[in-house]
């Protein structure tokens, strides 16, 4: 299969053919190291491991290399643990537990795949024995949506807007009616380019004169908010109390009142 293809791609094209090769290869090895994965939020901890243990009495002969995108994040140097600043104080390294590193109060910024380079001297040099790479995906929990009434551009509709601020990663909005999507009007998406955080919002335009139960539905990453918004027509309302409360207790006393001097009138009528 190869052979043929070989033949049959033109000179000039070998080059991307060597391309493909290579990203086949490299993507067979990234298979073969079976790449793991660690989803967490902000300030949660994170355990990365590499996946290879070294007896305590032999680790005078490794070094250990924890690095993010070419940026060294610990050591581990004929014995002596080294953190690099960005990392110092809230991370270490569980030797005993496949000389994992612990990660603790994580920041949006940790996110990154992560390579451990384990190498073993032979009298002197340095080969690699063992390489691991672990994906860290970070998300930020959005608020709980809020719901706002636009008012009504029209005698029968209504314009909502649901809004959330303050996750990560990108959002994706909708609403539903019954499970079933309805148009999303208005759709905006900021990120914010310090912080990295997203916020979404998107208006719902719909007929008041009928019964409804709106979701508004975000979802992220492997997560999602929701906020529901009912919408119920009463009957043409009977008016309940017409009268608020000091107008109500003026009529009592007045009532109270006009009963004393009656009944006092007829009192002295009888008498
Ligand atoms: C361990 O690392 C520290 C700081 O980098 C250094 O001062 C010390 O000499 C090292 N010790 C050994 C035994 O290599
Ligand atoms: C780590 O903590 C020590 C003691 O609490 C402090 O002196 C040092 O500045 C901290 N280092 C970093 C990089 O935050
Ligand atoms: C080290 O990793 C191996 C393979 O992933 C696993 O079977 C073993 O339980 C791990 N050891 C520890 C101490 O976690
Ligand atoms: C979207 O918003 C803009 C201004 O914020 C407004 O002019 C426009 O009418 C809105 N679109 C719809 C379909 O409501
Ligand atoms: C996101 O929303 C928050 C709170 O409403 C606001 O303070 C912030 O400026 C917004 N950021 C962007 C990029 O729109
Ligand atoms: C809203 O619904 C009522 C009846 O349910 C209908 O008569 C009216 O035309 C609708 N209005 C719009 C703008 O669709
Ligand atoms: C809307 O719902 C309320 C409460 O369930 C019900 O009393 C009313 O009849 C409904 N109105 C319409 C137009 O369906």
């Amino acid at each position: 299969m190869r052979h043929t293809l070989m033949r049959g791609t033109p000179p000039l094209q070998r080059p991307h053919f060597k391309l493909f090769q290579l990203l086949v290869l490299t993507g067979l090895f990234h298979f073969c190291l079976g790449d793991s994965q660690v989803t967490k939020a902000v300030k949660e901890m994170a355990v990365l491991s590499c996946d290879y243990n070294i007896p305590t009495q032999q680790l005078m002969n490794f070094r250990i290399y924890w690095q993010k995108n070419n940026e060294v994040v610990l050591t581990i140097i004929s014995g002596n643990i080294s953190v690099w600043p960005k990392y110092k104080n809230r991370t270490i390294v569980d030797i005993a537990n496949n000389l994992s590193i612990v990660i603790l109060a994580l920041r949006l910024s940790d996110k990154g795949t992560y390579t451990c380079i384990v190498q073993k001297t032979d009298n002197g040099v340095y080969r690699r024995e063992h390489l691991a790479l672990v994906k860290l995906s970070i998300r930020v929990d959005f608020h709980d949506p809020i719901i706002t009434d636009l008012g009504n551009p029209s005698a029968d509709i209504k314009k909502i807007l649901c809004s959330t601020s303050g996750g990560f990663p990108e959002p994706r909005l909708s609403w539903l009616e019954n499970g079933e999507q309805l148009n999303v009007i208005n759709l905006t998406v900021s990120q914010d380019p310090e912080t990295e955080l997203y916020n979404i919002s998107s208006e719902l335009h719909f007929n008041l004169t009928r019964n409804h139960t709106f979701v508004c539905l975000i979802k992220y990453g492997d997560q999602q908010v929701s906020q529901t918004f009912p919408w119920i027509i009463s009957k043409p309302s009977p008016l309940v109390d017409p009268f608020p409360l000091w107008v109500t207790i003026l009529i009592t006393i007045i009532g109270i009142c006009g009963m004393t001097v009656l009944i006092t009138c007829c009192w002295n009528h009888t008498v």
